[in-house]
């Protein structure tokens, strides 16, 4: 009896419904280690023992023997195996027979590709593979995969939903936080090259040198494992640090303290990545406080970086009081005039779309409109506008989106084209997630926003991965691969992200949220001191019609883009009706492809996002005991507040619709409570 006790209870432990808190992202040890693969690493660099070290730890016993190197080692060289093409950071795995022995070679260009090799391998191994028949050979199409926290000095993160920030600023230097070496193995495993630690609304003591010596400290944390950090630097700080009368980029004074500046973080950190700038947007000084231009002030930085090997990411976000009349317009017009100024060492960061990180914007027009400027993409992880940290909503496809609209600036050319440098032949490439990443145990505040920091990982390597295989390697690697289990979690991902578009406001409507925070729905505010702030700016909505007229007849924001795709936007009946709104401002009783008018098939999709959620629940339900309690249990809880939130969206919206084109609800449906 104590034996059959004795065993339940240990299946108890080892089963799924023991507690997991998610602390172990995707890089969850498999059940079925017994014991240490044979792994084995030529060459004595930091980053292969960590390559060597991440293979022993979760590689099941019975794996061929393993062996981790570099191509210039002179057995693997011996092999002439296809390392050319795959530059500093690609990687190939192979079966080849080495000194006699047939290994399985996890070998790169560098170190560091050997490490993304080794990541790749368990990937693939974790997605069911026989490690045995593994071939893999691959590099990433983007060079800088950075992420952008946006972590204040004080600990608090702008826009962050998952805790505190992650760097602990008090016992910074001297205390090397384990989680720093956890956070960087994490971000390794996907790829991610650079970390900017402090948010782009940034405060000049992060240029100190107590807090250069801070970032030192993170730096050699994460040096071995490839990743490199960046600082948001506040362009007025050499008024505020060193004390002169200006910030004018063009004053050689300023440059100077600039250049020493750089010097001096170089010093601490001899491989520092650069700097990103937000500069007159929202408050933030900049160049054009003094007359001068974006790309005087990005130059100035450039130089003073320059001589270190360093880069400099410009913010394209830039949206000024004086010109109400589109705030769309605004990145496009102040930027597409500068292609061509910017020195090579700089990058242009756009956002993925014109307003702001919305749950649905079209591809921002500057993609392809800056054939001499490397334009980084930035996208949020952090789901400011999606429900925070409590919705469930995968934003692998919300990326992809963007990443596969054709700008139409050349035939068949895309964002990702754009993006990677293929468009242009650009080398300095980047793509920039905010980061949404914190001190819960979870790292981003929910098990389901964990897939979309992945996500963004695997997107940077390849923009071209399809979403849907993505979050499917990422079911497997989290949830084990019981295929009822990845079935299920991929199915409600799907379509996560629409459901948001779909409770919130279909049909390219945007920013219809509550002022300040960003949470709930408050499309009725139309008090805020800046006109572009309002949600009625946005929406436009009378008793005739809803929407914002950028065509011709308005502000005519779609003749940024290329011909072709402006003249396809030109026309709502031409216009993708996922974007209708976004760009005209139509009647209510306007008929819909599906033959429905617009205030039906909106009201409809308040319905369907709704009714998603509680699909997801039940499908969530199906999976009670298949996955581990702790993690199971919060998400179950997570969704009902997603399920009652995004009712609170319909009915707030659909109330305040209602009462703005004084229509009935359609048939059938149930009214707001
Ligand atoms: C949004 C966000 C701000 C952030 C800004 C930016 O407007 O609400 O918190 O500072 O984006 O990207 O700079």
């Amino acid at each position: 009896a104590l034996i059959v006790t004795l065993g339940v209870s240990w299946l108890a432990i080892a089963g799924p419904a023991c507690a997991d808190d998610g602390y172990d992202l995707w890089l969850r040890t498999p059940k079925a280690v017994a014991g240490p693969a044979a792994v084995t690493a030529i060459g004595d660099s930091a980053t292969i023992r960590l390559a060597a070290d991440a293979l022993r730890r979760a590689l099941p016993a019975g794996t061929p023997a393993v062996t981790v190197a570099t191509a210039g080692d002179p057995q693997v060289a011996a092999l002439r195996l296809p390392f050319a093409g795959l530059g500093d950071e690609g990687y190939l795995v192979r079966r080849v027979s080495l000194g006699g022995r047939q290994v399985l070679l996890v070998a790169g260009n560098s170190d560091r590709g050997a490490l993304y090799g080794a990541f790749a391998l368990l990937r693939a191994v974790g997605d069911g593979a026989d490690a045995a028949a593994v071939t893999l050979r691959s590099a990433p199409k983007v060079k800088l995969r950075v992420l952008d926290h946006w972590d204040n000095l004080d600990g608090t993160v702008e826009r962050g939903f998952a805790g505190q920030s992650l760097w602990d600023w008090w016992s910074l230097p001297d205390f090397d936080d384990p989680r720093y070496t956890d956070y960087a193995r994490a971000n390794a495993s996907i790829g991610i090259n650079g970390t900017v630690l402090n948010n782009v609304n940034a405060k000049a003591d992060s240029l100190t040198a107590p807090y250069i010596a801070k970032a030192a400290k993170l730096a050699a944390v994460f040096r071995p494992w490839g990743i490199k950090v960046y600082l948001s630097a506040r362009f007025s700080a050499p008024i505020e640090l060193g004390g002169l009368k200006t910030a004018d980029p063009r004053d050689p004074a300023v440059a100077a303290w600039w250049k020493a500046k750089a010097d001096e973080i170089y010093r601490a950190i001899p491989d520092f990545g650069g700097f990103l700038v937000k500069a007159n947007s929202e408050g933030q000084p900049g160049p054009r406080d003094y007359g001068a231009s974006h790309a005087d002030g990005a130059n100035m930085l450039a130089a003073a970086v320059r001589p270190h090997g360093g880069i400099v990411m410009w913010r394209a976000f830039v949206y000024a009081e004086t010109d109400p009349e589109d705030r769309a317009k605004q990145a496009y017009s102040e930027f597409k005039p500068l292609d061509g100024k910017f020195a090579d060492n700089v990058l242009v960061q756009v956002k993925n779309g014109a307003i702001d990180f919305q749950p649905r914007e079209p591809f921002h027009p500057l993609f392809g409109a800056m054939p001499k400027t490397p334009l980084m993409i930035e996208f949020q992880i952090t789901k400011e506008y999606l429900g925070f940290a409590t919705h469930l909503a995968y934003l692998g496809p919300l990326f992809a989106e963007t990443l596969h609209a054709r700008t139409g600036r050349k035939p068949g050319e895309t964002v990702a084209d754009v993006v990677d440098g293929s468009a242009e032949g650009h080398r300095l490439t980047g793509m920039a997630g905010v980061a949404n990443i914190g001190r819960d145990r979870d790292w981003s505040g929910s098990t389901f926003n964990q897939a979309n920091w992945y996500a963004f990982g695997r997107l940077a390597w390849d923009p071209d991965l399809d979403p849907a295989a993505i979050a499917r390697e990422w079911a497997g690697l989290t949830f084990g691969n019981d295929p009822q289990v990845i079935a299920t979690t991929t199915a409600m991902m799907a379509g996560s992200r629409e459901a948001v578009v779909d409770y919130t406001g279909a049909f390219g409507l945007a920013h219809l949220m509550a002022t300040g925070h960003h949470y709930g729905p408050g499309p009725w505010v139309a008090d805020l001191a800046r006109p572009e702030w309002n949600p009625t700016y946005y929406h436009r909505a009378d008793r005739g019609g809803i929407g914002f007229e950028r065509g011709a007849s308005g502000s005519d924001a779609i003749a940024q883009y290329a011909p072709s795709v402006a003249r396809q936007l030109a026309k709502p009946e031409t216009t993708p009706e996922r974007e209708l709104l976004w760009f005209h401002h139509v009647a209510w009783d306007r008929r819909m492809a599906d033959g429905r008018t617009l205030w039906e098939d909106l009201v409809a999709h308040y319905d369907a996002g709704v009714a998603y959620v509680a699909t997801m629940q039940s499908q969530w339900q199906s999976l009670r005991g298949k996955i581990d309690a702790e993690r199971w249990q919060k998400t179950a809880t997570y969704l009902s507040i997603q399920h009652r939130e995004a009712r609170w969206w319909r009915d707030a919206s659909l109330a305040y619709w209602m009462s703005v084109n004084q229509r009935a609800l359609p048939a059938g449906v149930a009214p707001p409570e």
